[in-house]
Formats: C-alpha cells, sequence, structure tokens
C-alpha cells in the first residue's frame, strides 16, 4: 500500500540541502524527546501510542453507540469547540459529498454547535431541529468550556420538553475528563452514556480518541481504518531519518525555513474537502507553537479559489512566507470537459480532459509561480482522501508538531494564552468568583470613555 509522503525539493530558493541535513542530530534529539517522554510537558504524550493502544473492543463499542444513534437520530448535533470540534469536522468534511447538507437520501446528518456563540447560528439552528428527531453528542475535556456549555443547555432543553427527561437522556452521549468538571457530574446525574478523553491526551491531539471517532463513525464513516492509517504513520515516525520518516523531515524543514525569516506558514489545498483539514492544522500548529514570544504563524488557503484573492499577497508581498501543499494524487470520480462545437468560451483546448488534470496543472503552475517569486514550497503527497489516509495524514501532523515544538525551544503540549479572554468574558459578565477582575475591568473601561 502507498503511504504519504513528503517532498522538499522545492524549499531550496531559502534554505540549502545542507542546512537541513545540519539540523539531523537536533531532530532527532527532539524526536526522542518526544517519543521518550523527556520534555516540556510529557504528561500529555498520550497521542503519541494512542493508535497502537486503540483496541477493536473500544472501537466496537464507540460503532454500537453511533448505530444507536443512527436508529433514533436523522440529526446529530456535535457539540464541542476547538480540539473538541476541528478534528471530526475535518476529518467528516473530506469524506462527505460536497452538497450531502441539501440531499435528503444520506443518512443520519450531522451538524456541529458550541463552536460559536452566535446567537443566530443557534437560533437558526433550533429553528431546523424543529420537529425532526435529534440527538446530541458534547464533548468537552474540561467540562466547563462556556460556548459548548450554552449550546448545551439549549438542545438540552429542547430534548427534554419535547421527548421527556428519560428518552432525552437516551440521545445524549457525553466525552469528558472521567471524574473531573461539571459535564462529567451531569452526565453521571442524568445516565447519559459517556466516554472517557483520557488526562495525557490535550484537546488538539485528540482527534482518534472518541473525541472525533464517534462523531465520525455517526457521520458513516470507517473509524477503524482511520486508526489503521494513523497506526502505519505511528510506525512509520519512529524512524530517525530524514528519508524513511516523513514528519522528522517536515518539522526539520518548516525550523530551517523559520530560521531564515520565514515566519508564516500557508498550508495549501487544492481540493475544497480539506478546507476543515486546514482548519484542524491550524489549531494544532497554532496552539502548540505560538508562545513565548515565538511560533510559525499557521495560516491556510483553498486554491485554486484563493489564488483569486491571496494569490497576489503570496506571489508579491513580504517575503517572509513559505507553503506547504497537500497534494492529492487522485480523485475519487472523473468528470471529463466536454466539446463545443462553436468553441465560443474558447475552451476546445480542454476538451477530453479530467477536471482533476487542469487541477493538477493550476497547483504545479502555482507552485513553480511561487518558488520563482522566493517562496519556499513543500508538498505533502496524499495518495487520496479516504478514511487510511486521512489517519496517516493526522497522525503525521501530530508528530511533526511536537518534534517541531521542541526544535523551537517552547512545551507544544500547554495553552497558557487561551486563558486571558476567558478572565475577561467572566469578567465583564460577571461571573460568581470574579468579583475584583470584575471591579477592575468595569474601572478599565470608564478609565477609557
Ligand atoms: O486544544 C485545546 O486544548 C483546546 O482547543 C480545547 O480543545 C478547547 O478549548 C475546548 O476545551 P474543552 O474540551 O475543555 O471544552
Amino acid at each position: 500500500m502507498k503511504q504519504i509522503s513528503i517532498d522538499i525539493r522545492d524549499t531550496r530558493v531559502s534554505v540549502s540541502p545542507s542546512t537541513i541535513e545540519g539540523m539531523l542530530p537536533e531532530s532527532r534529539e527532539c524526536l526522542a524527546t518526544v517519543e521518550n517522554g523527556t520534555g516540556a510537558g510529557n504528561d500529555f504524550l498520550g497521542w503519541v501510542k494512542l493508535p497502537e493502544e486503540i483496541t477493536a473492543e473500544a472501537i466496537a463499542d464507540i460503532n454500537a453507540s453511533a448505530r444507536k444513534l443512527q436508529e433514533k437520530c436523522e440529526v446529530v448535533v456535535c457539540i464541542g469547540i476547538g480540539g473538541s470540534y476541528l478534528g471530526a469536522k475535518a476529518v467528516i468534511e473530506a469524506l462527505s459529498d460536497s452538497f450531502s447538507a441539501y440531499r435528503h437520501d444520506t443518512g443520519t446528518k450531522v451538524v456541529f454547535a458550541g463552536q460559536n456563540i452566535g446567537e443566530d447560528y443557534l437560533y437558526e439552528l433550533l429553528d431546523y431541529l424543529n420537529g425532526k428527531q435529534f440527538g446530541v453528542i458534547v464533548i468537552s475535556k474540561s467540562g466547563t468550556t462556556t460556548e459548548p456549555a450554552i449550546a448545551f443547555r439549549l438542545l438540552k432543553a429542547r430534548l427534554e420538553e419535547t421527548l421527556g427527561k428519560k428518552e432525552a437522556a437516551e440521545r445524549i452521549v457525553a466525552v469528558t475528563d472521567a471524574k473531573r468538571g461539571a459535564l462529567r457530574q451531569m452526565s453521571d446525574e442524568e445516565g447519559y452514556k459517556t466516554y472517557v478523553i483520557p488526562d495525557n491526551v490535550g484537546g488538539r491531539f485528540s482527534v482518534l480518541t472518541p473525541v472525533g471517532l464517534l462523531p465520525i463513525a455517526v457521520a458513516g464513516f470507517d473509524i477503524e481504518a482511520l486508526v489503521n492509517g494513523a497506526k502505519a504513520m505511528e510506525e512509520i515516525t519512529r524512524s530517525e531519518d530524514y528519508a524513511t520518516n516523513p514528519a522528522l523531515l517536515y518539522a526539520a524543514t518548516r525550523n530551517a525555513l523559520y530560521r531564515a525569516g520565514k515566519k508564516i506558514e500557508i498550508l495549501v489545498n487544492y481540493n475544497p474537502k480539506l478546507h476543515y483539514f486546514g482548519e484542524w492544522w491550524k489549531q494544532l500548529y497554532g496552539e502548540s507553537e505560538g508562545k513565548d514570544g515565538k511560533g510559525i504563524f499557521p495560516a491556510a488557503v483553498d486554491n485554486s479559489t484563493d489564488l483569486h484573492s491571496m494569490g497576489q499577497w503570496i506571489q508579491d508581498g513580504e517575503r517572509i512566507i513559505f507553503e506547504t501543499v497537500i497534494s492529492v494524487e487522485t480523485s475519487a470520480h472523473e468528470t471529463v470537459i466536454p466539446g463545443d462545437k462553436d468553441n465560443l468560451d474558447g475552451l476546445n483546448f480542454l476538451a477530453g480532459k479530467r477536471v482533476d488534470e487542469v487541477n493538477k496543472m493550476a497547483e504545479l503552475g502555482t507552485r513553480l509561480a511561487h518558488v520563482d517569486g522566493n517562496v519556499p514550497n513543500m508538498r505533502v503527497i496524499i495518495p487520496a482522501i479516504n478514511e487510511h489516509y486521512l489517519g496517516e495524514l493526522i497522525y503525521f501532523f501530530e508528530k511533526a508538531c511536537g518534534i517541531s515544538g521542541y526544535l523551537l525551544g517552547v512545551n507544544p503540549f500547554n495553552q497558557p494564552g487561551v486563558e486571558a479572554y476567558k478572565k475577561n468574558m467572566f469578567a465583564l459578565l460577571a461571573k460568581p468568583g470574579y468579583e475584583k477582575e470584575t471591579a477592575e475591568i468595569r474601572e478599565r473601561l470608564s478609565a477609557e470613555k
């Protein structure tokens, strides 16, 4: 079976092969730090062996819960934010028919909530659910995050109102901490089916736990194949050689580029199904590396769409960027461009060609142009978009992230910066326990007037 691979030849515009080669000893040390758990944040390394440790029984149990929800529900609302949302969203979007939201024959639909505090979003969600059989998967490791808690309160109330408490409890599955947090307590009291997020797996590394696997299974996808793909990559990324370990090479190359002044990495896709994969990747790298005044800023574009918006900047703006292109070798379906006898649009030179061939030329042409414009490029090559290769890709980026964070000299597994907005928000909303902060923030605001 093919596997995902990486091509870094087009980074030579900014860093020489010998520079990257010279980073091998350092990169190996960082790999060993991840593997042996000897670095900062080592109590959050549960994800490293997760694929090999997931048992067949655990997968069967998740699939059984998914079937139960599918049998009862036309719609399952998956509630969570950040790491408790993006992995499932990325995989479901990548594997779903692009128009599944508008089709009526595609089984249980999975929709998301709790990833924002949009009043209209929640109003419209409740309106959409009116008269539908629905269930809820509520995901929060801490069990205290405000955004998902608000969405859950609304949906729980609606379920209980329409079905009564007992039947509502049958349609709610919670994924949370084993012991701590409001969601754990509520689940125990209400008798919800629950799954545990292991203590040693942080949110952004949790897609291969029930956090990601349960919603993905409810959406009808093969979670065993996803885990097997990750397992294959777990094996591969133990290697200490660039030639056989793409995660090691990717981590080293992006740090070499950063040290050469490239401060922004753009993850590029040429398949719209990968849009949310970019969002997942942004969280993984942004929260892991952006700290202590350091870090590559992770951005993402969807091409060729964004060539008509961000293309100008990338080609010609400040030269502080590099690109990592997710290059998909084969598309799932064939669509051939027809000929036209009048050829008014001048497109007959494309007649008989597959759309994917045109897309591939857009990708190649863009890569060459960007290299000419001094934008180093890496390619992560994925044979196809399916469960197996997405599992490989997820683990590849996770492992590289751990290595890369250590190369950068940060703790890749904490996120102290995300607390700042919460403290202010709670102070502004006068949450009990925040009396001092409330007084301070009110004073600050009145001084600003
Ligand atoms: O990666 C992280 O730790 C965060 O993005 C969390 O996943 C996010 O804040 C949600 O937290 P919780 O699952 O505790 O509700």
